[in-house]
């Protein structure tokens, strides 16, 4: 007996709208659900959340980007994951619920590179902040491996933890395509290291953050950029790569930092804690100390932030750090909207 299909699309709003510009696909919408308006949208009848149940839906599409909030709504009320999908803001792909991965006590996630990464040039469109940040990222993990870059992969900045899982997933992929390679150079097993407070951004307390219009603003202020924490970042990694290869530094950096194994040798480094002080503390930590390895790759995530200032941020840390280890290397320009990228040649040691 087959069961007829009673879909929904959950929101309202310019989401909703753009995927049914796209969608005449003969998707049949039966209702539109919302939680602050009623009446009709697109012709159909608005149900409230609560007028769910009554109405025999089979299947809800959420459009919306509270998947948060709606996804625990709809699985309340006793929908199955299979009945439910989700339409992504900025590709309008519909992708079933079951595809995305949930960190325990905190959110939904949509990993998209986990089918994009075997085609990234193919796939991903270069004009897209996000999706060039993850694109860069793979590109950066990968040279780490063709080139015999030695050392393991480091992050300071994890706050969601999209950045980690993808380098994460990125080493999964790339150490098994390159496996005989990294025989061949007798390359140990590559770690991954998380750095981060698990509290968001310190108060800030030098004149370039405090004068810095993205710490002016509140958007880089005490508190701000808190994700998640260690236990769930350690969680979303270690789909990837086993939890014995994930190292987590819980704290702030000045603290952290001094704790890393003096023989340890960075190949990547991912640098997303966009502060002077922070990025100063990591860099001059990780030369001082001999940390990073001939080749290196470090992406600084914010480099153009801040008005692309050299004043301000990453790139007044740099230039500082350039000043006292002599270093160098080449600049291989910017990627996404903000990002900027570099490999170490050689610096003078301390
Ligand atoms: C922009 S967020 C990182 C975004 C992350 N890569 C992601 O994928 O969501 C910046 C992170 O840097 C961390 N951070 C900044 N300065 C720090 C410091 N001095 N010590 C420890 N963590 C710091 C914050 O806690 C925050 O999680």
């Amino acid at each position: 007996m087959s069961t007829q299909t009673v879909l929904a699309i959950w929101g309202t709003g310019s989401l909703a709208q753009r995927y049914l510009d796209i969608e005449n696909t003969g998707i049949s919408v039966d209702y539109f659900i919302d939680s602050s308006k009623t009446g009709e949208f697109a012709g159909k009848p608005v149900l409230s959340p609560e007028q769910v149940v009554e109405h025999g839906i089979t299947h809800i599409v959420i459009c919306s980007t509270y998947v948060d909030d709606i996804a625990p709504v709809c699985l309340r009320q006793g929908f199955d994951i299979e009945q439910l999908s989700v339409v992504l803001p900025r590709t309008l792909e519909r992708i079933p619920f079951e595809q995305f991965s949930h960190v325990e006590g905190a959110f939904y996630y949509y990993l998209p590179w986990t089918k994009q990464i075997p085609a990234i040039e193919h796939s991903l469109s270069s004009d897209i902040v996000f999706p060039d940040v993850y694109k860069e990222i793979a590109k950066s993990v990968a040279y780490v491996y063709v080139s015999s870059v030695e050392g393991d992969f480091a992050e300071f900045g994890t706050c969601t933890g999209y950045t980690a899982s993808l380098i994460a997933y990125a080493m999964k992929y790339y150490s098994e395509f390159f496996v005989h390679h990294e025989t061949m150079h007798n390359m140990t097993p590559r770690e991954l290291c998380l750095f981060d407070s698990f509290q968001g951004f310190p108060a800030s307390t030098k004149a370039p953050d405090l004068d810095s219009p993205h710490v002016a603003s509140g958007a880089w202020g005490e508190g701000t950029a808190k994700g998640l924490n260690a236990q769930q970042l350690k969680q979303l990694c270690s789909q990837f790569i086993a939890p014995e290869r994930i190292n987590i530094y819980e704290g702030w950096y000045k603290d952290t930092l001094t704790t890393i194994d003096a023989n340890k040798r960075f190949a990547f480094v991912h640098l997303d804690c966009d502060l002077y002080e922070s990025t100063y503390d990591v860099l001059y930590h990780l030369f001082s100390n001999n940390l990073l390895s001939e080749g290196a790759k470090l992406l600084f995530d914010n480099w153009y932030c801040n008005k692309a200032s050299r004043h301000f941020g990453e790139q007044k840390a740099w230039h500082e750090i350039c000043e006292q280890f002599d270093i160098e290397y080449t600049n291989i320009g910017m990627y996404a909207c903000v990002g900027h990228k570099m490999i170490i040649h050689s610096y003078r040691k301390k």
